[in-house]
Parts: C-alpha cells; structure tokens; sequence
C-alpha cells in the first residue's frame, strides 16, 4: 500500500485539509509531521463546517487512526478543545483513533507571551506570526529546553522543568515590554492536568507507525503551512519556525526516507499569503479585492485578510523541485470563474534582469515583479462539474498551462469548498 505525503506548494492555506480529507478514503492513518496550531483547516463534509488546529483532518473519518508525531509543537489546551468539541458533535468515538508522540514538544504559556510581546515590540519589521508560540517552541527544542508530552505525564518532572524555564522567560517578557503573567504553581497545576487528559493519546508514535506499515497500512502524511514558508526553503525570515517540505515528514514522525512513495503538492488557482514578507505576484488592486471577496480569504487560524495574487509558476516550479512533487492538485478554481482574463507570473524582472527560476536570495524576491502571461477566462461557472472533460475548455486550458510551466501533472481540481465538489483524475492510493 503507498505512502503519500500532501504538502503546500505555496504559502499555506492552499487547502490541503480538503485533499487530506478526501484522500483519507484510501489510506489507515493520517500523520502530521511539523508546524501546530498555527494552522487551520476549514472542513466543509455535507455542509457542515468543522475548523481544526492540531488534529490531523482524517479525524472526521470514523476508523481512521490520527497521529501528531515528534515534529510537531503541539498545545495542550487546544488538543484537549478540539478532542471535547468533536465528542460534542458526536465525532472520535473510539479514543484509539488519535495519537499524539511522547516526544512532541509543548507550547507553554510563555512561549505564546514571548511569540505576542516581540511581533509588538518589532513593530513594523514583525513576521505577522499567527501568535501561538510556534517559534518560540521550536527554539527551546533546538536550545535543548524544551517541554516534551512525555514530561506533562510526570508531574514532578514538569514541575522541576518549569522551574528552570520560567525564570529567562520572565527576564525576556520584561526586557519586551511586556507583563508577564505567569504562575509558576499554576501553571504545573494546569499542564499537569492537560497531561491526565492527553496520557490515553500519548505513545512512541515511531514504533506504532513501523507496526502500522509491517501491517500493511497505508498512510498519508499531513504537511502545514506552505513550502514559502518552510524555514530553510522559504522566504526566510518571513517563514514559520518548521520544515515545512515533504522531506521533513519521516523525520517529523520516526521513519525512514523510503517510507514515502508519493508527494502531491497543493496549490490554489491563484495565490494567497498572510503575513509579512516578500511575493512578487501580489495584486493591491480591485483584482486583489475581487480574489479576497470570491475566495473568501481571511484566515481560518487568525482571521486576518488574507493578501491575493496571481500564480506564481516560479513559486510552483521551485516548490517542485524542493518537495520532489509527484503532482499537483490546483484547489479554488471555481474563484476564478467569470474572469475576462488570468495571468500566471512566468519571469521576475529583478533589477532589469529577467530570472525564469525562483532566485535563492529573498531580498532578491522583495525587488522581483513579476513577468505576466496572459490567459483567456472562461466564463461558464465549474463548482457543479465533477468530471475533467467537463471544465469548460479555456479552464482546461489553464490548467494545462500550469502543467507545461511546473513540469508536474495536476491530477486533481478542487471546484468548491465541500468534499464532494472535487475532480480528481488520479488517486495517489490507487495507481
Ligand atoms: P508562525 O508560524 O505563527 O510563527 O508564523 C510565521 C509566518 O507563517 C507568518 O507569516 C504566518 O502568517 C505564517 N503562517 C503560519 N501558519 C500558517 C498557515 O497555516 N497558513 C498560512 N500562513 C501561516
Ligand atoms: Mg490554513
């Protein structure tokens, strides 16, 4: 049974909770490797909405079992909100369907006072951070100071851990500006607490996954945020503080580099990023505005409107390369229905020089704009079409021009927001 790995191909928010849930039809296992609750996924199944954080989406599958391995950063308290609010919907019925890696590190609650209190004081030079204290965490891991799960189930070890963090942390809230409220008795109390409620989810996710493919399994590996936005990939500083390309999904969960035999990038029709940091193909127009209104693009996570552009084939072309996709699916055609015209940046013009590669150098990118090619819209609308041959023929089109300028095939085309309203013309599961 193959392994797939679904990735962004942009800069987050391409919709891969959509394909995710979609293609958890065929695998056993659903996996998140990196990132936490900076993510969202707005899952519509029947015309019911569901936002998930941390749960990896297959969640909404009964029978289907869900990991959060090692890399992720994972936050108690919304683990514990999300695993409530699906048993209060009558979802997640059998405990053993969620797992979460003893070795995960904790957001704790300084780490989201240090992430809030220096984007404040950074003023205009912030990252835009979603605030959850992504960063901050993962540079206690890396520093060697972090929170493990595993330390939440032992509450003398937790205590002893945040002891010697809380004091530095303190010190740098202060040094921020900020006034940090935190209790260093009340905070052992409550995340020893939210150890109790995760203890039944907490397990060696490497060897329950190694046992899982000696089985026979399938899995699908849930990738967050975008390949922009990884942090050695990305437009780096303006990135999030985890690898967000398929290479980091064994690594982020305990296996081998061959565990993985398809990795299917998900890109919108168009183009999205929140928060700061360069992207050549931004619109700041009436066009810009129309693709936020129709796309509905504000954040699932934060709220935030969302910046739109068109897209960016050197930014789908790189995002090939550096994940090795195997194909793409293209979500959110149906925004660009009735559009007279649609553009695909093909070439930056950097400093009078034309670059047909993303350049390595983001300030480069910052100076980028963009060479357009133009394409015919088509005015017919897509969101009822379920098959390929359907699409009017200038959507087709388009879509077979993303093909020729990121050498990747798109086996598939989201036309909607609920699970049905998807084409798909090849099944990674079922090759
Ligand atoms: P952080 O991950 O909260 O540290 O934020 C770093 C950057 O990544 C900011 O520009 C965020 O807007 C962006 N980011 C983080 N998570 C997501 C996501 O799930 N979708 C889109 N952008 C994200
Ligand atoms: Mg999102």
């Amino acid at each position: 049974m193959p392994n797939v790995v679904v990735v962004g191909a942009q800069w987050g928010d391409e919709g891969k909770g959509k394909i995710v849930d979609l293609l958890t039809m065929d695998a056993d296992v659903v996996v998140r490797f990196q990132g936490g609750n900076n993510a969202g996924h707005t899952l519509v199944v029947g015309g019911e909405k569901t936002v998930l954080h941390l749960i990896p989406a297959g969640i909404l599958h009964p029978g289907k079992a869900c990991v959060i391995g090692n890399g992720v950063v994972a936050d108690p308290a919304v683990l514990v909100m999300e695993i409530d609010r699906l048993k209060a919907k009558g979802g997640m019925k059998d405990d053993g369907q969620l797992a979460i890696s003893l070795d995960a590190h904790v957001i704790m609650p300084w780490h989201k006072a240090i992430d809030i209190a220096r984007e404040q004081a950074a003023g205009q030079g912030k990252i835009g951070t979603t605030g959850r204290g992504i960063g901050p965490t993962y540079e206690d891991k890396v520093a060697r100071r972090g929170v493990r799960v595993r330390d939440l189930l032992d509450e003398a070890r937790l205590a002893r851990k945040v002891k010697e963090r809380l004091p530095a942390a303190r010190e740098e809230l202060k040094r921020l500006g900020a006034t940090p409220d935190l209790d260093e008795a009340a905070i052992v109390k409550q995340y020893a607490e939210y150890g109790r409620r995760v203890a039944r989810y907490a397990t060696d996710v490497s060897l329950w996954l190694h046992r899982a493919l000696k089985a026979g399994k399938s899995l699908l590996f849930e990738g967050a945020q975008g390949t922009m936005l990884d942090v050695d990939h990305g437009t780096y500083p303006f990135v999030t503080s985890s690898n967000t390309v398929a290479g980091n999904a064994v690594i982020g969960c305990g296996l081998g580099p061959r565990a993985v035999d398809y990795v299917l990038g998900i890109s919108k029709a168009y183009s999205t990023r929140v928060g700061s940091g360069p992207y050549p193909s931004e619109l700041s127009d009436e066009t810009g505005e129309r693709l936020r209104k129709i796309g509905n693009e504000f954040g699932a996570t934060t709220g935030r409107p969302r910046r739109t552009g068109w897209l960016d084939a050197l930014a789908l072309r790189y995002a090939a390369r550096v994940n090795g996709l195997d194909a793409l699916a293209i979500t959110k055609l149906d925004v660009l229905d009735g559009f007279e015209k649609v553009k695909i940046a093909v070439a930056y013009d950097v400093d009078g020089k034309r670059l047909d590669e993303m350049p390595s150098d983001p300030e480069q990118l910052e100076r980028a704009k963009p060479v357009y090619e133009e394409l015919p819209g088509w005015s017919e609308k897509v969101g009822h079409l379920r098959t390929w041959d359907d699409l009017p023929k200038l959507a087709r089109s388009y879509l077979k021009r993303i093909e020729e300028l990121t050498e990747v095939k798109v086996i598939g085309v989201s036309v909607g927001a609920d699970r049905g309203e998807t084409i798909l013309r090849e099944n990674p599961f079922r090759r």
